[in-house]
Formats: C-alpha cells, sequence, structure tokens
C-alpha cells in the first residue's frame, strides 16, 4: 500500500513512523513516504506518486488548501474546513478529506477535556483556525472567540460562520475575556521568527492550552502557559489522532484508542 505526506518542509515528519506503527499493529504492509514539493511542484508531485501506484497521501503546510482543486470530489468536512489533509486515490482522480478535526476531538477527549458548554479562545485566523472551528462548533462549545495579532483577520473568519456562538476579540482585549475554559493556539507563530506577544486573560482563570503545533513550534506558547501556571499540550496527540482517521480511509481498518495511545507514547519516547 503506497502512501505519502506532501509538505514543504517535510523531512522531518512524523507521519511516517506513526503509519508504520499502525500498520504492525493491522498487519498490513504499508510504504509511506515523505515527499518534499514547493507550492510549484505540487500538482506534478502528485501526478508522479499517482503513476508510481500510490493510493493515498496526506497533505501539510503549505499544501492543504490547494489540496481542494486536486480532487474530483470533496467530504462534507473538508468542504467545511476549505483545505484537505488526505487524499483517496479514485478511478480518476482524488477524493479529498479532512481528518484534522476530528484528530482534535480525540485528543482532546483523551485529555478529559470537554467541548459541550465550555468557552474556547482561539488565537489565529488563518488556515488552521479556520480548519478546527466547524468541528469544535459540532460539539456544541457556549462560545468560540477568535483573536488574532491581525484583528480584521480574526473579524472576517468569526463572520464566516455566521453562527451566534462565534464572535472575534482584539488581542488587546483578552485580559477582558472572564470565564475561557479552553485556550487553542492556531497561529503559525511558532513556525515564524516574529516575535509572538499575548497578553494575558484575566486573573481568575485556570484555563487549558492546547498547540495545534508540536515540538519546537509549540514551545512558546506552552512557555506562556507554562508562566502563567495553566495546564497544557502541545498537539502531538491531535496528530496522532488525524493519521488513525486517515489510515481507516485508505485501509478500513479502525485503530482502536489503546493503540492511538501506543502510538502516541512510541513517538514521546523516541
Ligand atoms: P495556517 O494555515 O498555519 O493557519 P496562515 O493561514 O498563513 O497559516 O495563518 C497564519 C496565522 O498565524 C495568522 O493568523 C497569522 O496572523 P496574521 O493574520 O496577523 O498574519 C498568525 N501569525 C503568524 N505569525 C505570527 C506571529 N509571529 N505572532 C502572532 N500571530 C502570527
Amino acid at each position: 500500500m503506497k502512501l505519502a505526506v506532501f509538505g514543504d518542509p517535510v523531512a522531518h515528519s512524523l507521519s511516517p513512523d506513526i503509519h508504520q506503527q499502525f500498520a504492525l499493529h493491522a498487519n498490513l504492509q504499508v510504504d509511506y513516504q515523505t515527499i518534499h514539493a514547493s507550492v510549484e511542484e505540487f500538482a506534478g508531485a502528485l501526478m508522479a506518486f499517482r503513476s508510481s501506484g500510490g493510493i493515498g497521501a496526506n497533505l501539510t503546510v503549505p499544501h492543504k488548501h490547494a489540496g481542494l482543486s486536486v480532487c474530483e470530489s470533496l467530504s462534507a468536512r473538508a468542504e467545511a474546513a476549505g483545505a484537505v489533509n488526505t487524499l483517496i486515490r479514485t478511478d480518476t482522480s482524488w477524493h479529498g478529506d479532512n481528518t484534522d478535526g476530528i484528530g482534535l476531538i480525540w485528543d482532546l477527549q483523551r485529555l478529559q477535556l470537554t467541548i459541550s458548554n465550555s468557552n474556547i479562545l482561539i488565537i489565529g485566523a488563518g488556515g488552521a483556525a479556520h480548519g478546527i472551528i466547524p468541528v469544535l462548533l459540532g460539539h456544541s462549545p457556549a462560545s468560540i472567540t477568535i483573536t488574532n495579532r491581525t484583528n480584521n483577520k480574526a473579524q472576517q473568519l468569526a463572520a464566516h460562520f455566521k453562527h451566534q456562538a462565534v464572535r472575534a476579540c482584539m488581542l488587546s482585549n483578552i485580559g477582558g475575556l472572564k470565564n475561557i475554559d479552553l485556550i487553542i493556539h492556531a497561529s503559525a507563530a511558532g513556525h515564524s521568527n516574529d516575535a509572538f506577544v499575548l497578553p494575558s486573560p484575566a486573573t481568575d482563570l485556570n484555563p487549558y492550552c492546547y498547540d495545534l503545533s508540536y515540538g519546537q513550534a509549540s514551545a512558546a506558547f506552552l512557555n506562556w502557559a507554562a508562566d502563567h501556571q495553566y495546564p497544557s499540550s502541545d498537539g502531538l496527540g491531535m496528530l496522532v489522532g488525524q493519521a488513525a482517521e486517515a489510515f481507516y480511509l485508505w485501509t478500513g481498518f479502525l485503530l482502536n484508542n489503546q493503540v492511538r495511545e501506543d502510538t502516541l507514547s512510541y513517538l514521546l519516547a523516541a
């Protein structure tokens, strides 16, 4: 079963390791490669992969948006997210899906965090923030507040959802937010060299802080959480969760919680 992840950069992706672990548990032969492709190279690299027998792929930065236009059909969740992270080969082209949101939900549940009736603050208003909001809304939070370095983009993203629970807040005003249960860091600050400045929310809060990134990219936000003595996690569990759903789409093999948690432990120990 020939699979791959396309990205730029992609060399340090953990997806090949994750899918090898899954394949061991499922007793399947999987060849999962990393394919480095720039924005310009992506379409050609995907065609070459298909010609060589590729049956499925993951897309990571910067290809998730471009994934929409290489597919002949899209799942409802890819449409809602405005991005594709999983391609499934069809007879003539690709079907596009998005498993990031369900991966996030799986990890929040693993961490015993409840979304229903909770007040969520999302930092960032780019593709990553857009991708998770529809899935979070499906679990009935009391509110989702979007804040972003560029306030205008937070307002536009909030308006896009046309949902009473979704609103924007200026970064400089988050100190006035009174009842935040969960802060999700969805900005690309961890991947840039610019300073990441985040004011403190109201002092009587103890929100859980979750970074969609992992490794070095999550360091600045997790340090900010530690400075405030907030509990926190990076997004490694989300990576495993989204991979498990992609693996299911390609193989029909549903990996149970134990396999997912064993894979997470394996990555943490590596
Ligand atoms: P992604 O798909 O990873 O979300 P994106 O669509 O380019 O990438 O969006 C990047 C997000 O990270 C934006 O919200 C961006 O803020 P701006 O709208 O102000 O550009 C945010 N971001 C990037 N670098 C940042 C930094 N150093 N500090 C704070 N926010 C940053």
